[in-house]
């Protein structure tokens, strides 16, 4: 992990060779990209020009270094899809986890205001987990998957496409000024604590003593938090039973009181319907109260067919978790 302090600037001629050893590296060692043979400086000097004021390549510097590119480009020549254009970025690997991915695709969703485009499209290939989680968090939202459109290095590989509409009022952790928030998978004893807090404000799930909540979490098959960037306080959770083929049912979503209106709900059901883990998956089941279904058909969740229903019975010793 870096921590050194870098800069963004837009690219220019001088950094063809930079930018070609950090994609190279990429090239060779991860499927986060398609290419399989290293590029050589001649060729991205080419692809640099290539480039416009409206499809700009940035780079990242640590102390003179280029570390890291990223670029808008053009998602096809056809004049249609001028307002389209799709992100790339690339951080050499000792660089990584330094905040410099995030960095540079800010950068880039802010040029692509700029520059008045309507709406950016990002490729991600299986398994560049950084890259999903950067580009969810940054207001990206999956829209469908590709099945093993590629193969490299021994294995058919999936490739998820995600979107971010620009004219819309984006819901991202820059968006919440002041008081930014993180998307995290596993919780810590005290964010426990604080979901059993949540949970006594809603009728559904009132009552439920902590230890409850502890072994509801330890065994959920997904857990989807959000926490407050500074503090970690969880703001925001639901979490996912599941076999990760053939069904999957999301269980207490919830979202503190403070953060309502925020459009944290939506990131939740994001989180969950975008999660790489579950796109084998048919079916996603929820419960809800009818005045929740208008939030939910906003992502294809509609009434279970006549034939079915949900059915309740009091169960066990214990005070009972009621289905939601
Ligand atoms: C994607 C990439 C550019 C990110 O660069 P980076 O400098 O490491 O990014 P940052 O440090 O700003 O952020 C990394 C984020 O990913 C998260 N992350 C890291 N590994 C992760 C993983 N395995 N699963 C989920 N999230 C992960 C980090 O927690 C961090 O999130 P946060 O800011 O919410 O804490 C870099 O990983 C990379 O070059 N990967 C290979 C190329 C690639 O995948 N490019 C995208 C294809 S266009």
């Amino acid at each position: 992990m870096s921590t050194a302090e870098f800069t963004i600037r837009r690219a220019e001629v001088r950094d063809a060779a930079a930018i070609a050893e950090v994609y190279n590296e990429a090239i060779l060692k991860s499927t986060a990209t398609f290419d399989t043979e290293p590029k050589t400086a001649e060729d991205r000097l080419e692809w640099l020009r290539a480039h416009d004021d409206r499809h700009p390549v940035f780079v990242a510097e640590v102390a003179g270094e280029v570390v890291g590119w990223a670029c808008l480009s053009k998602w096809s020549d056809r004049p249609a899809y001028d307002g389209t254009a799709e992100t790339s970025f690339y951080v050499a690997e000792r660089h990584r986890s330094g905040g410099i991915g995030r960095a540079l695709k800010e950068r880039l969703i802010e040029e692509a205001r700029r520059a008045g485009l309507h709406t950016l499209v990002a490729r991600v290939a299986e398994g560049s987990e950084a890259s999903l989680h950067l580009n969810r968090s940054l207001g990206f939202a999956r829209v469908g998957t590709m099945r093993e459109v590629g193969f490299k290095h021994g294995k058919h590989l999936d490739v998820h496409i995600l979107q971010l509409m620009l004219d819309s009022e984006p819901v991202t952790d820059s968006a919440c000024v002041g008081n930014p928030i993180r998307q995290v998978d596993v919780l810590t004893p005290a964010q426990v604590e604080q979901l059993h807090v949540l949970y006594q404000s809603e009728w559904w799930t009132k009552g439920r003593p902590l230890d409850d909540v502890r072994i509801a979490v330890e065994n959920s098959s997904l857990v989807i938090g959000f926490v407050e960037s500074e503090t970690g306080r969880l703001v925001g959770f639901c979490r996912v039973l599941t076999d990760f083929v053939f069904r999957a049912t999301i269980f207490d979503v919830i979202v503190a009181e403070e953060w309502r209106g925020r459009g944290l709900g939506r990131r939740l059901i994001e989180a969950v319907v975008g999660h790489p883990r579950l796109q084998r998956v048919r079916t996603l089941w929820l419960c809800c109260e009818p005045d929740k279904m208008p939030f939910y058909e906003k992502w294809g969740f509609g009434k279970f067919p006549d034939e079915l229903l949900w059915m309740e019975r009091a169960h066990g010793n214990c005070e009972q978790e009621t289905p939601q």
